[in-house]
């Protein structure tokens, strides 16, 4: 894992979005794995900046989301697709059809589960996967203890999740139980990695990383075992690690 110390959740952001922007112009018709929450906000700003420059263009990009809580509509400010929409898809040259986030309001789940499965298949890979981190170690919705080989499915959200995620809801109640995320060997099947982790309420879920053994129970540490991570953190966040 290649580790890249920044400052603070600035010069993170600004990193992230100078690598992708650099991959992205390599690569023909790049496929990019997004993730929401507020880690990558910075860097999604920052793209969508560059893309105004005429830096970066999104016409020739496929995206896939990482996860989708089941059962908040499309319009709901709370779900994934809203957050993408308003943080990145809205603002740039991104075609209709072209990115992919999660249906949580399908009848059949399982049936999505697959569908989107198939649709990574198709894609032929992930050309650089971002990610965030839970403070329980989750990577996408994959809570402690989902197995290292599971592929899209649907997860019960584990209360410290609903907990850290109700910051964005009136209330706990709101937030959803269940949701579909990729899975861990999806993932893993990317060809590139960037995680980012800024702040200090993850700097013990990063002291656990950089210094514990790899774990079912700690999903994150299954990147260990991944030969191309770049992982992004800044000083909050490293300041429990030796
Ligand atoms: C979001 C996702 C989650 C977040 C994680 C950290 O698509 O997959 O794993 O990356 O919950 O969230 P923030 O960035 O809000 O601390």
């Amino acid at each position: 894992m290649k580790i890249v110390k920044v400052k603070d959740y600035e010069e993170m952001s600004q990193y992230a979005a100078d690598y992708l922007i650099k991959k992205i112009n390599e690569i023909d018709c790049p496929v990019l794995g997004l993730a929401t929450g507020s880690t990558p906000e910075g860097m999604y700003e920052k793209l969508i900046q560059a893309n105004k420059e005429g830096k970066i263009s999104f016409k020739n990009i496929t995206t896939f989301n990482l996860d989708e809580y089941v059962g908040l509509s499309e319009e709901d400010p709370n779900s994934y697709h809203f957050f993408m929409k308003d943080k990145l898809l809205n603002h740039v040259d991104i075609q209709e059809g072209n990115y992919h986030i999660p249906d949580g309001n399908k009848i059949d789940l399982e049936k999505e589960c697959q569908n989107y499965e198939k649709l990574i298949q198709e894609a032929g890979r992930i050309d650089i996967q971002i990610l965030g981190v839970g403070v329980n170690g989750h990577i996408g919705f994959n809570e402690p203890g989902t197995p290292f080989t599971s592929r899209t499915h649907i997860v019960e959200l584990s209360e410290s999740t609903r907990q850290a995620n109700s910051r964005f809801f009136n209330s706990i109640d709101e937030v959803p139980t269940k949701a579909i995320t990729m899975g861990i060997e999806t993932i893993m099947e990317s060809k590139d990695i960037m995680l980012l982790v800024s702040g200090e309420q993850k700097a013990e879920t990063l002291a656990r990383l950089l210094e514990g053994e790899v774990s079912e129970d700690f999903p994150v540490s299954v990147l260990k075992k991944h030969n191309h991570v770049t992982l992004v953190a800044d000083e909050a966040a490293l300041s429990k690690t030796k």
